[in-house]
């Protein structure tokens, strides 16, 4: 799904991705945003756990909120009810994100392993226009018409609508409290789910959630600044030789033998032409701030197949000092560097700088979603982090969204919408957050309220504290995780007294 996306903006501007990052040029600012780029799943410990849920479909309205179009398509959502208590256990209710479902049920193995405790069923919702859930089937993408009900607004309204089917048809399940749950843009959901229907949702997890990534909210160069410092921490001089390794491809690529030498240097798997030196930078960028998103304490694969703490064994090639070794020098270790994350199985034939991430996720949806309701800006300035200056520039990145897609961003729409940072008067909410993590950059990571709580995880990367269980896992994980319970729990029974 990325491949035609990506190749028209790295090309046209030169770009970064969200979930995975639109970022780099204006496109970098584009992918930015994509929150959280995935890739498979299965983590060590994932392996023995067995998953297994039902697939059910829904037909779900077309447009909640016009009168004209009154079609439906089928929602695909999965259920697990092994562990439910059917006089009142409560429903843990995934807000499904920018991917295929099966995918982030897979990687949200957090509600796998405390479903029995809380003796909850599980539901995980697809989003609309991802994964199988296509409003006009194969035509869902072919233009901007049809791309028209593509919206968190029409999301959140299916999930309610689906939770209100669900306790209409489900034996018993009229008492049951429903928690959302969510990580990146899935968490963003969770909260605005809790914060928009406060009578069909009890409370919310947003784990991962930079719902302040949104203009005049949060600093638009905290996202690569965090990066930075992971890399910075990573191993001695790890970020200062990433820094200096922008000229050295200037440098290098600016002659044709320059050019094969970097094709071949890196096992690229199409020589690298002139016109891709900006594309091939990007990709580099793209694999750094990704690498920081999955720098989790144990081997997984989630966006890649990666060793435990991938950053510092990326930095064990980078070590070098910077003012003793020549471009090439500098190049030959980053491109050792970067196979750590394309190659950790050992079963890549070459490099494709088309790519940076496994397929589960929706690019394009997600390219669209920016392009007009998630303006997430982004910048780097070179000085505060590793990367080349680039300014958010708003009218550019509104051009290049008008030229992909024929639509142009509204830039407040967001903030006037879901609140901005004006959200004290809300309830019920956690919201957690990695420090390793670039997007707790845009994330709340102070407590607003009693019952408006910010969860910080020093050591977490991208929520970390949704994956399973793990004998690695740091001390700060598993308190948060416990912390999370407590707070279900009293939603739970802060619900069951108003009954
Ligand atoms: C590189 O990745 C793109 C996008 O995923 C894909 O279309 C292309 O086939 C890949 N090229 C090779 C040589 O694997
Ligand atoms: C998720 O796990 C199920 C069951 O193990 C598997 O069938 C499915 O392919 C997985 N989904 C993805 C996207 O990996
Ligand atoms: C990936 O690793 C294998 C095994 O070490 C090696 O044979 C192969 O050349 C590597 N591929 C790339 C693109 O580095
Ligand atoms: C917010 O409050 C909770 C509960 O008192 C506490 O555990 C947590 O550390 C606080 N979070 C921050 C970021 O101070």
């Amino acid at each position: 799904m990325r491949s035609g996306f990506g190749s028209v903006s790295r090309s046209s501007i030169t770009g970064i991705v969200l979930i995975v990052t639109l970022c780099c040029f204006h496109v970098f600012a584009l992918k930015s945003q994509l929150l959280t780029r995935h890739g498979v799943l299965v983590d060590s410990n994932a392996k023995d756990s067995v998953i297994s849920y039902k697939t059910l479909y829904f037909n779900q309205k077309i447009d909640h909120f016009g009168f004209l179009e009154d079609g439906t398509f089928k929602q695909r959502y999965l259920v697990n009810d092994e562990h439910w208590h059917q006089k009142g256990g409560p429903i843990l209710f995934y807000t499904g994100n920018e991917g295929d479902i099966t995918w982030f049920c897979n990687n949200t193995g957090f509600m796998w392993d405390i479903a029995e405790e809380l003796k909850a069923m599980l539901v995980f919702a697809e989003h609309r226009y991802y994964g199988e859930s296509l409003p006009f089937g194969k035509d869902s993408y072919s233009d901007t018409k049809h791309l028209n009900y593509l919206s968190s607004e029409q999301a959140l309204a299916d999930f309610a609508v689906l939770i209100k089917e669900l306790k209409r048809t489900v034996p018993g399940s009229q008492l049951s409290p429903v928690i959302a749950i969510g990580g990146s843009y899935g968490g963003m959901l969770s909260a605005w789910m809790r914060m928009k229907y406060p009578n069909v949702v009890v409370g919310a997890l947003a784990a991962s959630a930079p719902i302040w990534q949104f203009p005049d909210m949060a600093p638009c160069g905290d996202f690569y600044k965090i990066v930075t410092q992971d890399f910075a921490e990573g191993g001695l001089n790890c970020d200062v030789n990433i820094r200096k390794s922008w000229k050295a491809v200037d440098n290098v690529a600016a002659t044709d033998s320059g050019l094969r030498w970097l094709s071949s240097e890196f096992s690229l798997c199409s020589p690298l032409k002139k016109t891709d030196v900006a594309g091939f930078k990007a990709w580099l960028q793209e694999t750094w701030v990704n690498l920081a998103m999955v720098d989790y304490p144990y081997e997984a694969n989630f966006l890649q197949p990666l060793p435990r703490w991938p950053v510092q064994v990326v930095c064990k090639y980078l070590g070098f000092d910077p003012y003793s070794v020549s471009d090439y020098q500098m190049l030959s270790a980053i491109s050792e560097a970067v196979r750590v994350y394309y190659n950790y199985t050992g079963s890549a034939p070459c490099l494709n700088t088309s790519s940076t991430a496994t397929g589960s996720l929706g690019y394009i949806g997600w390219y669209y979603q920016a392009c007009t309701e998630m303006v997430m800006p982004m910048c780097t300035d070179g000085v505060q982090d590793m990367f080349e200056p680039q300014e958010w520039n708003f009218q550019a990145f509104s051009d290049e969204c008008h030229a992909l897609f024929g639509v142009r961003p509204r830039a407040d729409w967001a903030g006037i919408f879901y609140g901005g940072l004006d959200i004290a008067s809300h309830s019920n909410i956690v919201f957690s957050n990695g420090g390793l993590d670039p997007w707790s950059g845009g994330g709340v990571t102070r407590n607003i309220s009693d019952s408006m709580v910010a969860i910080v995880i020093p050591d977490g990367a991208h929520h970390l504290d949704l994956r399973y269980n793990n004998e690695y896992d740091p001390h700060s994980v598993l308190s948060a995780r416990a912390q999370e319970v407590e707070y279900f729990k009293l939603w739970i029974r802060q619900a069951k007294k108003q009954l």
